[in-house]
């Protein structure tokens, strides 16, 4: 791996040169026209600090914990699919990589390699399942034994997919959705193969986004497992509202990247509504458009327990497999620590804590 890869968006640069058109297309498209992929990032520059400075910042503390996981630093890695594209052994270095560094990672239900690979050949780190509820319940509680065998800590029931969102992205071979193009979902397959043993890649993933899935789903999992639970793709007071009333462990606040609904706000603009709506009933994580240590602490101040990152992590395993995917959780954990000394904050709690540290731009005209 090249020396020069110093922040994320050289991996993204270097992870553009490496892989195919289509795994880059497939990594990196949006949906429709690309707004809140645009936006994720776009909007952390609306968001401004309010240093306190001449205070003690020589030890800085951000170990946290997640769904009840202890994590030395507040960085996971969210939920992707299809890691086979980027690096030859697919999310088993994923996994290895947050192993190597003590954090977390999300299993997408989508991973080329399954779940039980994934927990052998990574066995301490901590680890959490991906799941859609659909209509079939046998499947899904088929894999929600499969991951508390396989030892995961928890699932993550993402929500923003009743159907797949409108892609926009056009592939070299003229399609919009390259799906002949991509590895088997050896790990949802390994679950449909005993309720529908003639599905396929395109309709094993078409069962899984029927649009059946609705709040009561979550109750039926709530009574099928006793491991945490959080639900992904809240962007509302609303819908945190009703997840907070399914006795959800923890949300996570994301619009999948800006793969699904186009035109939503931006994560992080999302966030500030959701933790108020919550008001400390259950643990609120977030994701979308972090590329730099900045980005993770103007989430963590405006009230996300820690962050879950996706395509930086994506350019890391294209760039350099697990070394790569680990150097960028380093980098983006090394970056977090120096933006909280200049911000004058020693622990998360103080960063969360500290009135008006991260502050809408509006905020200086309002006080004028
Ligand atoms: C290639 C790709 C595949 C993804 N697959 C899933 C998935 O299987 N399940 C899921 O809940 N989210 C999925 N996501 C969304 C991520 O979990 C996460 O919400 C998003 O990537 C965060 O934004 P970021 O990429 O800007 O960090 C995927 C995102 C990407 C880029």
């Amino acid at each position: 791996m090249s020396a020069e890869l110093i922040f994320v968006e050289d991996f993204k640069k270097e992870a553009k040169k490496k892989v195919s058109p289509f795994g880059w297309g497939y990594y990196s498209a949006g949906s429709v026209g690309e707004q809140t992929v645009h936006e994720n990032c776009e909007a952390y520059k609306r968001w401004r600090f309010r240093p306190r400075l001449l205070r003690y910042v020589s030890e800085v503390d951000i170990s946290t914990t997640v769904l009840g996981s202890n994590i030395p630093f507040p960085i996971c890695i969210a939920p992707t699919a299809h890691h086979a594209i980027a690096c030859a052994e697919g999310e088993v270095e994923t996994a290895q990589a947050a192993e190597s560094l003590g954090t977390g990672m999300a299993l997408s239900i989508y991973s080329n390699r399954t779940m039980e690979e994934v927990a052998h050949q990574a066995p301490k780190g901590t680890k959490w399942c991906h799941v859609q509820i659909v209509r079939n319940r046998d499947l899904i509680k088929h894999y929600v034994k499969r991951a508390e065998k396989a030892g995961y800590n928890g699932f993550i029931v993402t929500i923003d997919q009743a159907v797949l969102g409108n892609r926009h992205h056009r592939y070299p071979d003229g399609t919009s959705f390259a799906f002949k193009q991509l590895h088997p979902s050896t790990n949802l397959l390994e679950s449909t193969k005993h309720f529908m043993p003639h599905m396929n890649e395109i309709r094993a993933f078409l069962h899984l986004t029927d649009g059946t899935t609705e709040w009561d789903s979550l109750d039926w999992l709530r009574s099928i497992t006793k491991l945490p639970i959080a639900v992904k793709g809240i962007l509302t007071s609303e819908m945190a509202l009703k997840a907070v009333e399914h006795k959800v462990d923890g949300i996570i606040v994301s619009n999948h990247g800006g793969r699904q609904l186009d035109g939503t706000f931006a994560s992080i603009d999302s966030l500030p509504e959701v933790v108020k709506a919550v008001n400390g009933r259950c643990d609120v994580y977030f994701d979308g458009g972090i590329r730099k240590g900045t980005d993770i602490a103007k989430a963590i101040a405006l009230g996300a327990k820690a962050v879950f990152v996706g395509r930086p992590i994506l350019w890391g395993l294209i760039c350099g497999g697990k070394e790569g995917a680990q150097r960028v959780l380093e980098i983006l954990r090394d970056e977090l620590v120096t933006t909280m000394q200049l911000l004058g904050v020693k622990s998360l709690d103080e960063l969360q804590t500290t009135p008006d540290l991260v502050v809408h731009e509006s905020y200086l005209f309002s006080k004028l």
